[in-house]
């Protein structure tokens, strides 16, 4: 049976980085990882470079690769850095998604597209996908014209909404766990916002999910996040009593004392009602997650 061949977008970032982990040991896939300024060299297996702002770059990639699938993690996801640069914060977030939803409306080829729980305001939580979106900042909203940009190109396609992750980088990419965790081991206190919800997904679990969606052709909006809603406080607790860390350098901060760049929401979390539903693949709470890092699986 022929291999279908599997573009990963952004396999040099956190998310990327595992769903190429994964995608490489399953036979299924024959997987293509896409990189730009952090060089892709890994398991004897060299990425494709490419800027993604560039449409006679990107053009070529296709013609080149000619997926059967295509996963698009690439993405500018700092809120501050985007906040400052609005028009570069498009040409990445929103431009290239949408080569991506023409090039598989013209293909028959399988799109997912990762977008953010940052597409609401934060006052409700535990939004569903029917909920309306009214982002707070320009990653937000960059987030939200690319889902309408992918989706009128290409209605088939799949737009994963991702919470905020957590979980150990496989080759490239940071997140907020490794961050506590690095200042932890430094010996240095630990700012957490008690007062901001989320419904935190390990990395590895998130990949997991979006390779089984891949595959069928769950279409529309999906949220994918963990099963659990909570603060950043409280995660960072159950990090340390499942490392055995000290939890005295956890310090408990306001958002709203806290100054940022780029406007935050409250309360983002996620109904995953839909995503239970049409995935096998459980999505965890923060404890079996924490523990699932922990076993090193
Ligand atoms: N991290 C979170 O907590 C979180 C939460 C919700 C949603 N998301 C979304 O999830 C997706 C993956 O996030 P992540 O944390 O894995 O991101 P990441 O680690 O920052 O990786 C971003 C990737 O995008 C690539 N990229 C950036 N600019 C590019 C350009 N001009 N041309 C080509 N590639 C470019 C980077 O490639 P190089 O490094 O090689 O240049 C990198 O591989 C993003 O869409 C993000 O918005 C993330």
């Amino acid at each position: 049976m022929r291999k279908k061949k599997l573009l990963i977008t952004g396999a040099s970032g956190l998310v990327g980085g595992h769903l190429f982990a994964r995608a490489a040991k399953q036979d299924r896939w024959k997987v293509v990882p896409h990189y730009f300024q952090h060089e892709f060299n890994i398991m004897k297996k060299q990425g494709y470079r490419c800027d993604l702002t560039d449409r006679q770059e990107v053009e070529t990639m296709l013609k080149t690769v000619n997926p059967d699938a295509i996963l698009n993690t690439a993405a500018n996801s700092n809120l501050d850095s985007c906040e400052k640069e609005p028009g570069k914060t498009a040409q990445i977030n929103v431009i290239p998604p949408s080569w991506f939803a023409e090039y598989a409306q013209q293909n028959k080829a399988r799109l997912i597209h990762i977008s953010s729980d940052m597409v609401f305001d934060g006052v409700k939580g535990m939004y569903k996908e029917s909920d309306e979106v009214s982002p707070l900042s320009v990653y937000g909203r960059s987030k939200v014209e690319s889902e309408e940009a992918v989706l009128q190109r290409c209605p088939g396609a799949l737009i994963a909404r991702s919470a905020l992750i957590y979980g150990r980088a496989q080759y490239g990419g940071f997140s907020f766990s490794m961050w506590i965790e690095k200042r932890l081991h430094r010996g240095d206190p630990v700012p957490l916002f008690r007062d901001q919800f989320r419904t935190p997904v390990l990395v590895d679990n998130l990949a997991a999910a979006l390779l089984e969606l891949a595959d069928n052709d769950c279409r529309g909006i999906l949220h994918l996040g963990g099963s659990e809603r909570c603060n950043r406080l409280s995660f960072a607790l159950t990090l340390c009593d499942v490392f055995n860390y000290n939890s005295d350098l956890l310090q408990s901060t306001s958002m709203h004392d806290t100054a940022s760049f780029a406007p935050r929401p409250v309360d983002v979390s996620f109904n995953i009602s839909r995503a239970q539903q049409n995935l096998r693949t459980e999505l965890l709470d923060v404890k079996a997650g924490l523990q699932q890092i922990k076993r090193g699986v």
